[in-house]
């Protein structure tokens, strides 16, 4: 049970409108259940190997979960499951979540498909299946923070979409604005605004703390990523032409009511994944190693979030006795991209570890770099608007902007990552731009290292950014977000 509830159940005066509300609510949903066969809320994610788990929503009991594809006609069948849901509040708001997974599809494929039960079945949509050969340089749209309210990126995401321009989204922690909200109704409207895209592109994800209501239980309904299926979506990774992603709840550090041992328990797997990824054959064929979590662990916003404390928990861990902080964990197994989001502004951080920028050129930052670089997308656009910088630029913090917009990344090879950040504010102006090159990947910790600015430097720099927090905004570390 959440804070709402408990508070909500505990107040006498609150009983009768309790009661009442969830009687009018079975006659709503009651509705519900009684129309609506038709498929709705389609997406699609990669599944483990070549399959493709297509995800949607019905609002009538008993309804089969069936997928017909092909390549050139629906001459193919999976059938999957669907699981009731129930938005966890008091409204009872209920639907039926489908899930069928589309395996053994060819590499590049082109598949034609439509879901749904006789019933009632979806439109035909297409996706491509993933590519296995090693000429691919897949190419995917980042942000995070995207609400169904002010979702202003949105329009221009399915416009690049229909284009043909990415093989996949990630979308960074929180969504909708809140999935549970409006009786869950706002996570509904959501999916559907995003079906465009969502149910074309495979649409991977990570939790944010808008997720965390009820245990993260609408984020854990309503999307099926690859991997361990008791990780409930909440940490798992795959690989995508010369990259292998990793995806994890940085929400586990903040929402410790849900169980501290969650944070152990998901760093003993990421390290696990990333000791495979970096098995000498794996790191061969995925030489990129990218990493998607929410909340980032630097950043030079001025809302004393997370990642403007010098000792982040993301970055250090839990505090005095600096156990699983991410930051030496994944400058271990060399990381080579961190993505970030939570903070609803663009922030490109210059080549960072230990707060000391690690360079070996000066021409390109991004040449050969000896630590992680880290890119923050929240900017795509919801309710709570923008988050500003402080004025004071970190040293290093290479390129920031508060526009609304998202980013485009191209793994061109094993040597060449390219990104952009697009600008929605400027009509789609691309506002920056980033070429990563490595000839090697692998762990940092044998190179020579060489820094710039010095620590104390840092340090001061880093304190000036606190003191200059002047907007006490803790809306985001807080359950407070659930209150209505
Ligand atoms: C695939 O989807 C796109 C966009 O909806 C459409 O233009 C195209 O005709 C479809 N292709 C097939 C083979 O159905
Ligand atoms: C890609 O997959 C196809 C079909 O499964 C297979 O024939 C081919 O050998 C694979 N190519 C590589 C590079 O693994
Ligand atoms: C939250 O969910 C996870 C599974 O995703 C479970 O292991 C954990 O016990 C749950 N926490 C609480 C407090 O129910
Ligand atoms: C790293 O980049 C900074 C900023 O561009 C530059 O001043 C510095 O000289 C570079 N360091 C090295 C070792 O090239
Ligand atoms: C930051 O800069 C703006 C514009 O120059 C100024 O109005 C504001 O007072 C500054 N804030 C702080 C905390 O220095
Ligand atoms: C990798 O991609 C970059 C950018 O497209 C290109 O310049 C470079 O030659 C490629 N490297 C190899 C080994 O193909």
């Amino acid at each position: 049970m959440t804070k709402l509830s408990r508070n909500f159940l505990l107040a006498p005066s609150h009983l009768v409108t309790f009661l009442v509300l969830a009687l009018t609510t079975i006659a709503v949903s009651g509705r519900h259940l009684s129309s609506g066969p038709q498929p709705e809320q389609i997406h699609i994610s990669y599944g483990e190997d070549y399959s493709m788990i297509i995800t949607w929503s019905t609002f009538m009991r008993g309804l089969n979960t069936i997928v017909q594809y092909g390549t050139s006609s629906l001459d193919h069948v999976a059938y999957g499951k669907a699981q009731r849901f129930i938005n966890p509040d008091l409204y009872f708001h209920t639907q039926y979540i489908h899930v069928a997974t589309v395996p053994n599809l060819q590499p590049g494929v082109k598949y034609i498909y439509r879901c749904g039960a006789p019933e009632g079945w979806s439109k035909q949509f297409n996706f491509t299946a993933k590519r296995n050969d090693s000429s691919w340089a897949p190419a995917i749209a980042l942000f995070g923070d995207m609400g169904s309210a002010n979702a202003q990126s949105l329009s221009r995401l399915i416009q690049d979409v229909q284009q043909n321009l990415y093989d996949a989204i990630f979308h960074v922690g929180d969504f909708a604005y809140d999935m549970h909200k409006g009786h869950g109704e706002v996570g509904d409207k959501f999916m559907r605004q995003i079906q465009p895209m969502a149910a074309v592109v495979p649409y991977m994800t990570c939790p944010g703390n808008h997720e965390a209501y009820a245990n993260f239980s609408n984020y854990k309904n309503r999307f099926h990523m690859p991997g361990d299926i008791d990780s409930n979506n909440m940490f798992f990774s795959f690989d995508i032409g010369p990259a292998h992603v990793i995806s994890f709840s940085t929400e586990y550090y903040f929402f410790i009511e849900y169980g501290l041992y969650q944070i152990e328990h998901q760093y003993h797997w990421l390290e696990a994944d990333l000791k495979k990824a970096n098995e000498p054959a794996n790191r061969a064929k995925h030489p990129w190693i990218i990493t998607m979590a929410h909340r980032p662990m630097y950043c030079s916003n001025n809302d004393k979030d997370d990642c403007t404390k010098s000792e982040s928990l993301i970055r250090k861990g839990i505090p005095i006795i600096h156990a699983y902080g991410l930051e030496d964990l994944f400058y271990k197994y060399g990381v080579d991209l961190e993505i970030w989001a939570h903070e609803h502004s663009y922030e490109r951080l210059l080549p960072i570890y230990d707060r000391h920028v690690y360079n070996t050129s000066s021409i390109n930052p991004y040449y050969k770099p000896e630590a992680p670089v880290h890119i923050t997308t929240g900017s795509a656009g919801c309710s709570e608007k923008h988050d500003l910088f402080a004025n004071k630029t970190a040293p290093w913090s290479a390129f920031r902007s508060v526009d609304y917009g998202y980013t485009r990344m191209k793994i061109h090879n094993s040597s060449h990552l390219y990104m952009e950040q697009v600008s929605d504010d400027k009509h789609g102006e691309v506002i920056d731009k980033m070429w990563l090159i490595k000839d090697k990947h692998g762990p940092y910790k044998d190179r020579a290292l060489k820094y710039y600015p010095k620590t104390e430097e840092s340090l001061r720099h880093m304190e000036a950014i606190n003191q200059k927090s002047i907007f006490a905004n803790q809306k985001k570390m807080s359950f407070r977000v659930i209150k209505k």
